[in-house]
C-alpha cells in the first residue's frame, strides 16, 4: 500500500491569514489533522452555519466526526484555556474524546510561565517584542533548557513536580523583582484543567501518526503563526519562540521529511502584523486604517489592533523558499474590493540599497512598490473563478508570475461556501 502523506498549510507571512478557515475546508480530505506548533497565542477562527468558533490549541478538524485531531509534541498547552476551549465545544455538542488524542511529549504552560513572560516583557523596556502573554516564550524557553514539565508528567506523580517548578518561576520571579502578581484563582482554573486533560487520550502521538501513515491515510499539519514570527527564520527578536515553518512539521509530529506531501502557504491579499518588530509595508495613514476597518484586523487573541499595509513580495519570496511552498493560498481578497490603486511591495530600500532578498536585519528598510489597478467590485458573491472581474484576476496572475508559485485558493469572503478553487 502506499504511504500516506502529510500535507502542511502554513502561514508564510506574520499569522492571522485564515489558517482556521481554510482547514475546516480542506478537512474532509485528511483522516488526521495535526498540530504541530504554537498554544493558545493562537486564535483560528471558523465560521459555519450561522456559527463561529476560535480555536487556540485544538485543531480544526474537530467539527469533523470521523478524524482524528493530534496536539502535537512541538506544541505547548495551557491546561486550563484548553478547558475553556473544550468545553466550549462539548456544551455545542461535539464529542471530544473520541476525536482529540494530545501528545504525551508537548509541553505544559504553567500560570508562572504566564508571569514570567509578562515580567521579561516589562524587563525589556523599549524593546518589548508585544508577545500575546500566554507563556509562549518562557515555556519554550525551558524546553530547550531541560527543565519543563511534559503533558506526559501528569500521569504520575504530578503535583511534587508542578510544585517544585513553580517555586523555581517564584524565585525567578523574586529574581527579577517582578513580585507583584496573584495567581491564586488562575491556579485553581489550571489544576481543574490538569484533571480535565486527565480524561482525554494522552498518546504516543509520533507512532500513531507513522501508523497511520503506513496505513495509507493522509494527514494535515495545521500551522499556527508564520513564517516571519519563526523562531529561526522571522524576523528575531519580534518573533514567537517555536518552529513554525513546514520544517517544523517534521520536528513538532515526527514525522520524516520525506512523509511531506503538498505545502499550502497560505497569505492575506494584503499584510498584517500584531506586536512589535519591523514591517516595512506598514502604513500609517487612511489606507492603513481603512483596510483595518473593512478586514477586521483586530487580534483573535488578544483584541490589539493589528498593524495592516499591502502584499510584500519579499516576504513571501523568502517564505516560499525557506517552506517550499508548493501552492499558495490567497485569503481576503474582497478587502481590497473598494480600492482604486493596488500597491504591491516589490523590493525593500534603505541608504540607496534596494533588495529583493530578505535581509538579516529587517529593521529601517521602506518598501518600494508596484501599482496595480483596482478591480473595485464587490467579490463577495462570486463563486466562480470565471466571473472575476478582470483587474483581480490579472492581479493573482501578477502574483503568480512574481513567486513563481500557483494560486490554487482564492478566498472572498468569512464563509466556507466562499472559497474558490482555481
Ligand atoms: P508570543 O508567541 O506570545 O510569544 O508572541 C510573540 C510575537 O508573535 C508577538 O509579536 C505576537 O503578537 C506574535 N504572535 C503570536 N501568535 C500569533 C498569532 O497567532 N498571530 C499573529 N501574531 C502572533
Amino acid at each position: 500500500m502506499e504511504r500516506g502523506k502529510v500535507d502542511a498549510l502554513l502561514g508564510i507571512v506574520f499569522g492571522d491569514e485564515g489558517k482556521g478557515k481554510v482547514v475546516d475546508v480542506f478537512t474532509p480530505k485528511y483522516d488526521v489533522v495535526a498540530r504541530f506548533a504554537g498554544g493558545p497565542n493562537a486564535g483560528h477562527t471558523i465560521i459555519f452555519e450561522g456559527k463561529k468558533f476560535v480555536l487556540r490549541s485544538i485543531p480544526s478538524g474537530i467539527f469533523d466526526e470521523g478524524k482524528l485531531n493530534i496536539i502535537g509534541n512541538g506544541c505547548v498547552i495551557a491546561p486550563d484555556l484548553f478547558m475553556a476551549e473544550a468545553k466550549e465545544l462539548e456544551t455545542a455538542g461535539y464529542d471530544l474524546r473520541s476525536r482529540l488524542h494530545i501528545s504525551k511529549r508537548a509541553h505544559l504552560i504553567l500560570p508562572t510561565h504566564r508571569v514570567l513572560d509578562r515580567a521579561y516583557e516589562a524587563a525589556k523596556g523599549k524593546s518589548k517584542v508585544g508577545t500575546t502573554g500566554k507563556g509562549i516564550g518562557p515555556t519554550y524557553s525551558e524546553k530547550a533548557a531541560r527543565t519543563s514539565l511534559r503533558v506526559g508528567d501528569i500521569l504520575e506523580n504530578f503535583q511534587a513536580k508542578y510544585e517544585a517548578l513553580k517555586a523555581r518561576h517564584e524565585q525567578m520571579l523574586r529574581d527579577l523583582n517582578y513580585t507583584d502578581y496573584d495567581i491564586t484563582e488562575e491556579e485553581k482554573l489550571w489544576l481543574e484543567g490538569i484533571e480535565y486533560m486527565r480524561t482525554f487520550p494522552l498518546t504516543d502521538t509520533e507512532i500513531e501518526i507513522n501508523k497511520y501513515l503506513r496505513e495509507g491515510k493522509n494527514v494535515l499539519a495545521e500551522g499556527a503563526q508564520g513564517t516571519m514570527l519563526d523562531i529561526d527564520h522571522g524576523t528575531y527578536p519580534y518573533v514567537s519562540s517555536s518552529s513554525t515553518i513546514c520544517g517544523g512539521v517534521c520536528t513538532g509530529l515526527g514525522v520524516a521529511p520525506l512523509s511531506i506531501g503538498e505545502v499550502f502557504g497560505i497569505f492575506k491579499a494584503y499584510s498584517t502584523r500584531v506586536g512589535a518588530g519591523p514591517f516595512p509595508v506598514e502604513l500609517f495613514d487612511e489606507t492603513g486604517d481603512k483596510i483595518r476597518e473593512i478586514g477586521h484586523e483586530y487580534g483573535a487573541v488578544t483584541g490589539r489592533n493589528r498593524r495592516c499595509g499591502w502584499v510584500d513580495l519579499v516576504a513571501l519570496k523568502y517564505a516560499i523558499m525557506i517552506n517550499g511552498v508548493t501552492q499558495l493560498i490567497m485569503m481576503k481578497g474582497d478587502v481590497l474590493d473598494t480600492f482604486e490603486t493596488i500597491r504591491v511591495c516589490v523590493a525593500y530600500e534603505k541608504d540607496g540599497v534596494t533588495t529583493t532578498d530578505m535581509p538579516y536585519e529587517t529593521e529601517g528598510w521602506k518598501a518600494v512598490y508596484k501599482d496595480l489597478p483596482g478591480w473595485q467590485t464587490d467579490l463577495t458573491g462570486i463563486t466562480r473563478k470565471e466571473d472575476f472581474p478582470e483587474a483581480f484576476a490579472s492581479y493573482i496572475k501578477y502574483l503568480e508570475k512574481e513567486l513563481e508559485t500557483p494560486i490554487t485558493i482564492v478566498s472572498v469572503g468569512p464563509d466556507r461556501a466562499q472559497t474558490i478553487e482555481m
